[in-house]
This record gives C-alpha cells, structure tokens and sequence, in this order.
C-alpha cells in the first residue's frame, strides 16, 4: 500500500518535471506566442472588409499530407521521399501553382565579367559584375549579376543571393554599380525611372552590404525585371518569347508565371557561382523579401544546389498557408497579380480546399536543407501564424529526413526566433519589410548550419 502511495506521488513528480522540461526544451516558448494586436485586426478589417484579419475566422481545413503518396502509400522512409514523393509533390506545384520551366541550363548561355574591382568598398570587398545572356544573343533576355565578396577571408565564400526590386544600383551608393532597372509599363505612362542615378543606394537599408561581409559572407544581387518585368503583358516581355513553347498559339495552362521565371533566373546565377572559383558554389543562400520570398522558396525548392533557403515576409503563394484563407488568398492573389501563378492556380480562386498541395507541402521540398521563414508583426496580410504553421507541417518531412525539424509546437514570441534546427521562424516587430534585425539571425542561421556542416568555416 505505502510502495503504490509512493508511486503515485513519484509519478505525479515525474509528470511535472517533463512537464516543465518540455516548457524549458521548447525555449520557454509561451504556448500562446505571438497573436496579432486587436488593434490592428480592427483597422485592417475596417479598411478591407472582404478580407479576414480575425482568428476565429479561418475556417476549419485539412491540409494534405506531404508524406501520402498519391496513391495512398505513405512515406516512411527518407528513400522513398526522395525518389517517389519528392518528384510527385514537385510536379503538383509545377501543374497547379508556379508552372513549368524550361529544363537545366540554356545551351548558349554566357557569362561575361564586364566588371572586377579588387579594392572595392575602401578594400573592404572585391566586386564583380557579370552580364549573363540567357541566349548567348546579345539582343537577347539577360541579366546582370553584381557580386561584392570580402577581401579578409579565404576563398571560396559562403554567399547570399537575393533578387531586388529596384535595380542593382539601388542597393548601395556605390557609383560603380551599373544602373539598371529600366523598363516602361506600356499604356500606363508610367516610367520605371529608377534606373536615374539619383536612386542609387535607394534601397541600402534593406541590404547590409559591408555588415554581411564583415561577417564573412558574400552577396551577389539581381535585378528581377531584368528576367522577367513585373507587369502583366500577356508574357511578352522578360525571357518569356525566348523560352516559351506555344501549343496551336496559346500558352499552355501550366506555363511558367513570372514567381517561376525569377526563380529560374536564380538558377541560372547558380549556374555562373559553379564557373566563380571564389563563391563557394555548395554554400550558397538563396534569400528573397515578398514576392521574391515567395520566388526564393520555389528557387529553393526547385534547385537542391541551394544550400539554404529563406523567405522574408513571403506570404500568400510562399510560406503561409492557403487553406487559412487569412489575409490575402488565392483568388485575391491571382487577381490582383495575373502573371505571377500559373493558369490552373486560377481554378482554385476561393476553392484552396481543393488544392493539392498546400504551402507547407512548398517548405517540406526544400528538406532536409536549412529554411528560415520570417513574419512581421504588422504584416497580417502575409499571414504570420500561417507562414508559422506552414513551417510546422513540414516538420514531419524534415524529422523523416535527418531528425531535427522546427523543433517548436507553438508560434514563439514576438522578436524570439527560433534558429537552431533546421527550420528556423522568427516574427519580428514592426512592419513589412527587410531589415538588419532579419539579416542578423539570416547570418547567425547560416552560421550555425555551416559550422556544424563537415566542410566547416573559415
Ligand atoms: C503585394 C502582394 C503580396 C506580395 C507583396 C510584395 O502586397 O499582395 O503577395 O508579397 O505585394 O511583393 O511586396
């Protein structure tokens, strides 16, 4: 009697010690972690009535399961993801989501360093510049590559790279930098003028330049206009004519929408890194804000040279989930942005339920490499706890595929990330946006992983 009273009182013991363990294991995460200011639900609703911004307004789903083949196997082991469910889930966002691309690397492509600066920056960088011709014509769809290294570390180096939206001049005031992005909106009258030199370094905030090298990493840069501009012309303009194939004069229902030419296009910067014998081509990060956050992950998913893959602030059609139907949607997306999707995403405006896949299933493709997802506070229209979610659910991929997942059951708290497994998360205060907050933990992320990595750093 007194050996089962000493049991029951052991075991209760037992009970609230894991209990507690299992708070401290998860970082003293609050179970309840980040929720979205009331404040701000109610303004953002009152501004757009037709879109949910209320919590206890998504409605209930069941999203599908990344380790159930389609014929109703499930997965249970790293090998048969790799060579039956990978491909499968690959080809269903290639049907259904972001089209199909032209395959491997253009075989008139060219590369031509036009610029190569060893003291750029006060010494502090070498800097190279490098026209790629996706055709090898000279009037052909191409783009530039502008591409600081440090000068204190050996070679080859870690490196991010990451689409910008405003031309390459735009990231720093550095007068070197060839001035791009120029294009003109036909009809609109509206000139894409921030090619002007006085946009030079316009955007530096977002982009850290000489913080990153000093860390030891690399940054190379790409105008996304310069693949495809971001307007909807009926894709005419971009690499679209150059690479399209039309079946009887019309673009089939899975073509390639712009996420996919842009994400692509990082494909074939990766191309030039393996010809660069100073950027370690097996360390690189593939890094995108927004749009291009959404375009980083299908890059990353796509292209499995990408070492590590991070999605800033990506939203709907990146990192948050569909099926939540939070902020902005499906339908709200394709209408508002034609040309970013393929034509069949359209069949599921206001029917995500439907899909079969959902975002989580996006972030699952790029295991077991490193992804780092962000949110921002104020950025309900990305959906912070869906992007949060997502990286949840892939988390069975991940633990199927090398162990460590997110390791983390509940949205952390605001400005507490979680970077220390594969799949890192963090929300950060404050609007949508790229700031050096999100850089810091983006380096401290690739840090962690290419320490533990058997190659080490230098
Ligand atoms: C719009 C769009 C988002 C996108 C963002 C951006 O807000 O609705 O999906 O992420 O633009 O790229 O800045």
């Amino acid at each position: 009697m007194i050996n089962g009273k000493i049991l029951v009182v052991s075991l209760t013991i037992f009970s609230v010690v894991c209990f507690l363990a299992e708070d401290l294991c998860l970082g003293g995460m609050d179970k309840d972690g980040w929720k979205a200011s009331p404040e701000l639900v109610a303004k953002l609703t009152q501004r757009r009535s037709e879109t949910n911004y209320d919590e206890q307004k998504v409605p209930e789903y069941t999203l599908p399961d990344p380790l159930l083949m389609s014929d109703g196997t499930k997965v249970t082991n790293a090998q048969a993801w790799k060579a039956r469910r990978r491909p499968e889930v690959l080809e269903l966002f290639r049907t259904y989501v972001y089209g199909r691309s032209p395959i491997g690397r253009p075989k008139d492509m060219t590369f031509k360093v036009f610029d190569l600066e060893r003291r750029a920056l006060g010494g502090l960088a070498t800097r190279k510049q490098v026209a790629v011709s996706f055709t090898g014509r000279q009037d052909g769809p191409g783009m530039d590559i502008l591409i600081y290294l440090p000068n204190d570390r050996k070679k080859p180096i870690p490196t991010f790279v990451i689409l910008n939206f405003g031309g390459n001049h735009t990231i720093h005031s550095d007068p070197a930098i060839k001035l791009s992005g120029s294009w003109m909106r036909p009809g609109s009258g509206i000139v894409n003028n921030r090619a002007a030199a006085d946009s030079r370094g316009k955007a530096s905030l977002r982009f850290p330049v000489e913080e990153i090298l000093k860390r030891g990493y690399g940054l190379a840069t790409i105008y996304y206009g310069d693949i495809d501009p971001d307007f909807h012309d009926g894709f005419k303009n971009g690499v679209h004519p150059a690479f399209d194939k039309l079946q009887e004069g019309k673009r089939a229902s899975d073509a390639w929408g712009s996420i996919c030419t842009w994400a692509w296009g990082l494909s074939r910067a990766m191309d030039y890194f393996e010809t660069d014998i100073e950027i370690d081509h097996n360390r690189v990060i593939v890094l995108g804000h927004s749009r291009l956050g959404k375009t980083a992950l299908w890059a990353g998913a796509r292209d499995e040279r990408f070492a590590i893959v991070i999605s800033n602030d990506s939203g709907c059609g990146g990192a948050a989930l569909s099926r939540r139907k939070f902020g902005e949607t499906v339908g709200r997306i394709n209408t508002s942005f034609p040309h970013w999707f393929c034509e069949n995403f359209r069949k599921y405006n206001g029917k995500e339920d439907d899909l079969p896949v959902d975002q989580h299933m996006l972030i699952a493709l790029i295991a077991p490499r490193p992804v780092y997802v962000t949110s921002a506070d104020e950025d309900l229209w990305a959906d912070p706890k869906g992007e949060f979610l997502a990286c949840k659910h892939a988390d069975p991929v991940y633990r199927l595929l090398d162990g460590k997942g997110l390791g983390a059951d509940w949205m952390p708290g605001l400005d507490r990330p979680i970077k220390t497994s594969a799949i890192g998360y963090h929300v950060r205060s404050g609007r949508h946006s790229l700031t050096e907050y999100d850089w810091r933990q983006f380096m401290d992320f690739a840090d962690m992983h290419f320490l533990t990595s058997s190659q080490g750093r230098n």
